[in-house]
């Protein structure tokens, strides 16, 4: 297995079939996970049965409470967008399910249906910018909390609801708030980590809205730099794994009038703790 880091966030990993990984290969991929927070594979044959078999040799798996799952398994979910469609799924900077108590712990994302061009997937490292954050602003939010939610994006009127995607969505029933440290230790590299994010945090815990909106904006003009940032283009066989306590994610939306289909497996996480 060779582990090639991107310059500013992320690695491909080349000489690796998932499907086939011997357990010392399992155990140089988790040391390549917690090291770069994003790990890229070209060329994978990982059919839905495979894809569910290599995740659970990574962990237990979480299903999402929002996105309809595939016909072949329920812990498949499908990140879709038709021909016709407008909208798609992620296509704003966030981390998967922050909302959630114990937020997951990555998730894999294969390529089914790709566009002729477009629909790359953005990455940025929070832990890289944790680190470069000004020691004045690091003082500023050490200690802090941080409320997450979803029901704004899936609740009645929610975002996501008064959008083309609506029918691909369930579980209004299911929205709900979780609050986190906004600097967490990272359960497995023991680094410092901002953990917040536009698609989820809604403020910070006893601070009224507008006050944590101009300190949330600033942090996130600081993690949407280049340094933090990659760009991963797909193609067919294409794979990635991202840590969710650790990276951000977004989507483009640049293929309008042609179909794409990701398959996502997400892995739970655990509580996560004040750096
Ligand atoms: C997601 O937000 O999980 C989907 C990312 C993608 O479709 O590239």
């Amino acid at each position: 297995m060779q582990v090639s880091p991107f310059e500013s966030c992320g690695a491909i990993v080349s000489d690796l079939q998932l499907a086939t990984m011997t357990d010392a290969d399992l155990t140089e991929l988790r040391t390549a996970f917690s090291q770069h927070g994003v790990l890229f594979f070209r060329d994978q044959t990982l059919p839905p049965k495979e894809h569910l078999r290599f995740a659970r040799r990574f962990g237990k798996i979480v299903v999402n409470k929002f996105f309809k799952t595939t016909t072949l398994d329920p812990e498949i979910a499908e990140v879709r967008k038709e021909k016709t469609q407008q909208t798609n799924i992620g296509g704003g900077w966030h981390t998967d399910h922050s909302y959630d108590d114990n937020p997951a712990l990555g998730s894999i994302l294969v390529a089914r249906t790709l566009p002729e061009t477009g629909g790359n997937t953005h990455f940025s490292d929070l832990a890289a910018a944790y680190d470069a954050l000004p020691e004045p602003l690091k003082k500023r939010i050490a200690g802090l909390r941080a409320v997450h939610s979803n029901t704004h994006l899936y609740g009645e009127n929610g975002l996501y609801r008064l959008t083309d995607l609506a029918d691909q969505l369930g579980g209004m029933d299911r929205v709900g708030d979780a609050t986190h440290p906004v600097v967490i230790r990272h359960p497995e590299s023991g680094r410092k980590v901002l953990y917040v994010n536009p698609g989820h945090t809604i403020q910070f815990e006893d601070w009224d809205f507008d006050r944590s909106r101009s300190l949330l904006d600033e942090l996130y003009a600081h993690v949407n730099q280049s340094q933090f940032t990659s760009n991963f283009n797909w193609l067919p066989g294409s794979v990635t794994f991202w840590d969710n306590r650790r990276t951000w994610h977004m989507a483009d939306n640049d293929y309008q009038g042609q179909m794409r289909l990701m398959h996502r497996i997400t892995l739970a996480g655990t509580g996560l703790a004040a750096a």
